[in-house]
């Protein structure tokens, strides 16, 4: 009579309580290799059987595969368990606690100036004006000449000017050349167009002054435009951007490139007229400046005096932003300090 049932019993014994103990992937596989592997305690009894009484065999046989069976089912079983056991020990490490406080995101956002300049510019779409884009090197002709402000006339001291390396190109200290250059590229042709863009004049930097700041221009050219229709698009202007049934008034000037030229004032945004700092006790906020194109610069960009007319403003972003915010250092706006910029 064989040993070997006995010898079987003790062994599944031996392994059942290894699988049990094993207490990861790795233990578990030195179990599996110990007992069940192709060296394993398990094949060895297999390889015994072969030795038997042929008698024997076939019962003895029954018993070991049904060993063999019943340990593959339980190692699978464990592993089975092992591995969910380690999934969940990673979800509890991996767990959100959805009560902590939110790490805030930074959100950038557009600079004032952007802001204020599509907020212009979307008015005058509105209003059936084309945006218009120039160019910030300009030659002299175009940003003096042309306008009307021949070279040493007194009006220059108005625009302190960096030039260029290159004899007669300059940076633009206004956006006004590029009234010439739109009249010279759609004539004969109606024009109303804004012209957006940066400007530069070569000047001491103070609360008051920057070497370089927007400008937004406009230009209306056509065979009948008059002063009125400047006058009521204008104040059509104001109302949509400082708010409707805003007081205006228009006050005689003087610029070259207009006649009859004025500058168009605003009711006090802040104190309503009454008198404070912001308006410096007039009551009033001067806006732009404006007027009707000179002959000459109407001549200059090809359309007939006689036949054509035009009016023309020119106003400042950054200074309308500053009115409208209470701002009282231009030099903020390109600081990029970000405790200014965030304010807005
Ligand atoms: N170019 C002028 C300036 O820089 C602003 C201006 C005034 C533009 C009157 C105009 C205008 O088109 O008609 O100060």
């Amino acid at each position: 009579m064989t040993d070997i049932p006995r010898e079987l019993t003790s062994l599944e014994a031996a392994a059942q309580a290894a699988l049990e103990a094993a207490a990861d992937a790795t233990a578990l596989e030195q179990v599996r290799v110990r007992y069940l592997g192709r060296k394993g305690s398990l094949a060895a009894v297999l390889r015994s059987v072969a030795d038997l009484d042929p008698a024997e065999r076939p019962a003895v046989g029954k018993l070991a595969n049904e060993a063999k069976q019943r340990l593959e089912t339980a190692l699978a079983l464990r592993r089975e368990a092992l591995e969910a056991a380690a999934r969940a020990a990673a979800l509890a490490a991996e767990r959100a606690d959805v009560t902590l406080p939110g790490r805030p995101i930074p959100m950038g956002r557009l600079h004032p100036s952007t802001q204020i300049l599509r907020r212009i510019c979307q008015i005058w779409a509105d209003m059936g004006f084309q945006i218009y884009r120039s160019r910030d090197v300009e030659t002299e002709a175009m940003n003096f000449e042309l306008l009307n402000i021949p070279a040493h006339h007194p009006a220059r001291d108005m625009w302190d000017t960096f030039y260029t390396t290159v004899d007669g190109v300059l940076l633009r200290t206004h956006t006004s050349p590029g009234q010439i250059r739109a009249m010279r590229e759609y004539c004969p042709e109606p024009i109303r167009v804004i012209l957006p863009g940066m400007c530069y004049r070569y000047e001491q930097i103070t609360a008051r002054s920057e070497i370089q700041f927007h400008q937004v221009e406009g230009l209306a050219v056509g065979r009948h435009v008059t002063m009125t229709e400047l006058k009521g698009t204008l104040v059509s202007f104001a109302h949509r951007m400082f708010g409707a049934g805003r007081r205006v008034r228009f006050r005689a000037s003087h610029f070259p490139f207009t006649e009859p030229s004025a500058e168009m004032d605003v009711k006090c945004i802040l104190c309503g007229g009454t008198g404070c700092f912001l308006c410096k006790q007039t009551g009033w906020l001067e806006i732009l400046g404006c007027g009707m194109v000179h002959p000459a610069v109407l001549q200059n960009g090809g359309y007939d005096p006689a036949v054509f007319s035009g009016f023309a403003f020119g106003m400042g972003p950054e200074r309308i932003t500053m009115l409208r915010h209470g701002i009282e250092d231009i030099r903020y706006f390109w600081a990029n300090d970000l405790r200014f910029l965030e304010q807005f």
